[in-house]
């Protein structure tokens, strides 16, 4: 039998405060509906200073060990996802080592293109078990990102941070990943940037959503030319698209999944048997299928909604929130997942959902992390924007949780709760 490879377990971090999206909008003349159903938002994570791609990696890493019982000496690689790291040289991976006194003998690296950077991770880890060369070893892969775009401009209302680890070895409790199906697609573009020494991205806010779902296209029909090869989704009555569970997408805003759906339907449409029998407007009509989002897409998005972008991490918050809801029902089915990161590259992939799901989900305590966040009013989260990333909040970390205490001689110092 194949060797089965996945995430075994995940936990998240969020920053401590959120801001409610509908205040935003008022704050900013905007009529709240083109934030909530324009975009999809409900609210969105507003990270200190304090709170940094560090920090919320470790205590996303610490929660994972704890409630999981990771016996550290069976780690041997630990990967950091982020576009948004401290230091241009030694990784987010190695302070987090250090954070966490895991053991030496690993191996510790970061990950960087742009969102897609902590697939790019989870895809070295998961080879590198399916390989044999882990020899029984697991690895931990963390997500974590502070999306910032700045104060009034149009990318504001699509900000957030946090950070999801993933735990990944032979045991995948809650994601076995299909090995070998995976489709990916680059392109050399400039959609969304962030130029050395900028806090913010530089963005082509709808130039962005087309290389999205330029880029979407051919990782998807990379992965359904070989899962069709393997017999894992056949042409028939129910398209191609349509035979996976549930599909889970970036989420740089909740609608760009929508409009992800939209864009996977059509290329099914476009490439069905037998379809010159409809028009092209008869195609674009059913792509767009509320009942197909509804029943596929939708409930993933609860997370997200409430976080904003997380980068590298969107995509597993969509799969935390998935199944944090719904791994009971979901055992024993295939998903699909849409990993894209500006610049751009994507890559799809799927993978069965596992038995041990429900029971790995109730040690995530997802609803509790969230229900400690503290609402502040645009006037804070104002305030907030404008501190030096130099000079964080003297506040004490909440207990199992890092933050950033101060900088001295050019070297990060963390507190720990
Ligand atoms: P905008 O131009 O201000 O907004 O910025 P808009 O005019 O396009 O409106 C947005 C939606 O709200 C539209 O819906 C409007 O119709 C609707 P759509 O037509 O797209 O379905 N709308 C309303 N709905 C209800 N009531 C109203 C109302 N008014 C308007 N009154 C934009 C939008 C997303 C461009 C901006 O927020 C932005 O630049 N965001 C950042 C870039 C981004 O998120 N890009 C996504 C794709 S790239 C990506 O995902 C990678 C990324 O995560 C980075 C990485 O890889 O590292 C970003």
């Amino acid at each position: 039998m194949k060797k089965q490879v996945g995430i075994e377990a995940l936990a998240i971090a969020v920053p401590r405060r959120y801001v409610d999206i509908e205040d935003l909008a008022r704050a900013r003349g905007v009529d709240p509906a083109k934030y909530t159903a324009g975009l999809g938002a409900k609210e969105m994570a507003v990270a200190d200073p304090g709170e940094d791609s560090v920090s919320l990696a470790a205590t996303a890493a610490a929660r994972l060990i704890q409630r999981n019982g990771v016996d550290p000496s069976r780690l041997g690689m630990l990967v950091v996802g982020t576009e948004t790291g401290v230091d241009h040289s030694k990784p987010v991976a190695s302070h987090v080592q250090g954070l966490l006194k895991l053991p030496r003998t690993m191996r510790t690296f970061d990950t960087q293109h742009a969102c897609y950077g902590g697939t790019a991770g989870l895809m070295a880890a998961t080879e590198w078990i399916a390989s044999g060369a882990a020899a029984g070893r697991s690895a931990i892969v963390i997500c974590s990102d502070i999306a910032r775009y700045g104060l009034n401009t149009a990318g504001e209302p699509t900000q957030g941070g946090g950070a999801v680890a993933l735990l990944v070895s032979e045991q995948p409790d809650l994601l076995a990943v299909d090995l070998g199906l995976n489709g990916a697609c680059s392109m050399d573009v400039y959609d969304f940037w962030r130029p050395l020494g900028r806090r913010e991205a530089v963005v082509d806010g709808h130039y962005s959503i087309s290389c999205y779902l330029d880029a979407l296209s051919g990782a998807y029909r990379g992965w359904r030319e070989r899962a069709l090869a393997h017999e894992v989704v056949r042409w028939g009555e129910k398209l191609p698209g349509e035979q996976l569970e549930r599909i889970l997408y970036h989420v740089p805003f909740c609608k760009m999944a929508r409009k992800a759906h939209t864009q996977l339907r059509l290329c099914d449409l476009e490439d069905a048997p037998g379809t010159r029998d409809s028009t092209p407007a008869a195609r674009e009509e059913a792509a767009k299928s509320s009942a197909s989002y509804e029943a596929q897409v939708a409930s993933s998005l609860g997370l997200n909604a409430r976080i904003g972008n997380v980068y590298t991490a969107s995509l597993y918050l969509a799969l935390a929130g998935l199944l944090n809801g719904e791994s009971a029902a979901l055992a024993g089915k295939r998903i699909g997942l849409l990993s894209y990161g500006s610049g751009c590259a994507a890559e799809f992939y799927s993978g069965v959902v596992g038995e041990g799901a429900a029971r790995r989900m109730a040690q995530t305590d997802v609803e509790a992390v969230l229900a400690r966040r503290e609402r502040v009013s645009v006037e804070e989260y104002e305030r907030i924007m404008r501190l030096s990333s130099d000079a964080p909040e003297q506040l004490a970390p909440a207990p199992g949780e890092f933050r950033l205490a101060e900088i001295r001689e050019h070297r990060r110092i963390y507190a720990a709760g």
